[in-house]
């Protein structure tokens, strides 16, 4: 006996070994036990009549399902907002100049730093509620606007508790190199010391952190700096990714495929060579069409590149108060089609299997596959491209995780 079958249901399964577009498998059932997928198919080939074969039968009137969605890169535990400075920028002052003049990401970590633990998870959960609310059933939150061991880990821990008590699968990642503090302006190579030699290890020994980011950008951390972290990375066996080529062409692809990073982000700026170099590695490249269009920028990322070279390609919301104020990742499938140019395919791709693999968790989620968690979307569309097309409109009816029933405000 299974414990929940679901029947009428059209499955969006994602998996790449399914012919059709979307690895859709029509008029199907799917079975879970133990918070697993044990069995899916169409509902004519089921050996037996559906009540005989689980202990709950759930009738789905031909709605779609999908993996549950994945954000796989957002800054979205963080104190204060950054309002002002949008109002700035809309005054003509750009992003770097915002930041160069102390604002920016400094700004969000003196606002971090004041924050208690409490008030942090406080102002993090509507942001988390707003992603499951859109299907969202796995998150990466990063730490970085945190910039001291204490503020860091403390980052990392409230990222874990909503983790625990949210019903959603959170990957944390410590970001200590993030933006240079103000306290070390005139000594960087004591700030990385900081995070290889303290910040690094003490997250890594407590278990807070699944993978190290950094920045490395014009404006954040050189090619050099960031190869230090990696390193240190290294030593304590945590995977690394990399915000690389947001702003300017750095190289921080090349060095980040050297390290075999799970992924590289934003990318607006990434050249011939770099994508050569990730397609070689087998490392994700993740769009982020909130901050390209939050931040107005003019230079598209190089799609059409990544898609001749087989890059696997994720899209995240980059949820965070200065480049990306977003909590909706269905407005992200639809900018990643309509100022990326991917197909609502691809674009879906980007936040299931590909998302996934962007999180090293390729094995557990991000496709509907016997085996992997029953982390499941329920929508009312009649075709899976609609998840894409929509703005503003959310058409989700149910959300499984781990094979329970979970309820986003949406569809209580
Ligand atoms: O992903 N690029 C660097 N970090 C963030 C922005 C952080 C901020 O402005 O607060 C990003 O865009
Ligand atoms: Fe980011």
């Amino acid at each position: 006996m299974w414990d929940t079958l679901l029947v009428n249901v059209n499955l969006a399964t994602m998996d790449a070994t399914q012919p059709a577009p979307y690895g859709a498998v029509r008029d199907a059932a799917l079975a879970i036990t133990d918070g697993r997928i044990d069995w899916l198919g169409p509902v004519s080939d089921l050996p037996d009549a559906p009540e005989e074969l689980a202990r709950e039968v759930i009738e789905f009137g031909g709605q779609w399902a999908t993996p549950g969605l994945i954000d796989c890169h957002t800054h979205l535990v963080f104190g204060g907002n950054r309002a002002a400075e949008f109002e700035q920028r809309l005054q003509g002052v750009s992003y770097e100049e915002i930041a160069r003049a102390g604002g920016g990401i400094i700004s969000t970590v003196k606002a971090t730093r004041a924050a208690s633990k409490e008030q942090l998870y406080e102002a993090a959960l509507p942001r988390l509620r707003a992603l499951q609310n859109e299907g969202v059933t796995t998150v990466e939150i990063k730490s970085g606007y945190g910039l001291d061991t204490t503020s860091e880990i403390k980052m990392l821990e409230v990222a874990r508790a909503l983790g625990r008590v949210e019903d959603m699968r959170v990957i944390t990642t410590l970001l200590g190199a993030h933006a240079l503090p103000p306290e070390y302006r005139d000594s960087r190579e004591k700030y990385i010391d900081l995070v290889c030699k303290e910040m690094i290890p003490t997250a890594a020994e407590q278990g807070l952190a699944d993978a190290v980011d950094a920045f490395c950008e014009n404006i954040a951390f050189t090619t050099g700096e960031t190869e230090r972290v990696f390193e240190a990375a290294a030593v304590h066996h945590l995977p690394v990714k990399l915000h690389a080529e947001q702003l300017s062409d750095s190289g921080g692809s090349e060095l980040a495929a050297r390290y075999n990073a799970l992924s590289v982000d934003h990318l607006e700026y990434l050249s011939e060579e770099g994508i050569r170099a990730i397609a070689d590695s087998g490392t994700v490249a993740v769009l982020l069409p909130g901050a390209f269009y939050f931040l107005k920028e003019t230079k598209l990322p190089p799609v059409q590149g990544l898609r001749d070279a087989g890059v696997p390609v994720a899209i995240a919301s980059d949820c965070n108060p200065g480049s990306s104020p977003v909590t909706s990742p269905l407005l992200m499938l639809n900018m990643a089609c309509t100022l990326f140019g991917l197909t609502p395919e691809e674009a879906l791709t980007g936040m299931t299997r590909n998302a996934a693999r962007a999180l090293g968790l390729d094995d557990k989620v991000g496709t509907l596959v016997k085996g992997k968690a029953a982390d499941i979307a329920l929508w009312d569309i009649s075709h899976p491209a609609e998840l894409s097309y929509w703005v503003g409109h959310n058409p989700l009816t149910g959300l499984l995780k781990d094979g329970h029933e979970i309820t986003p405000c949406n569809t209580a």
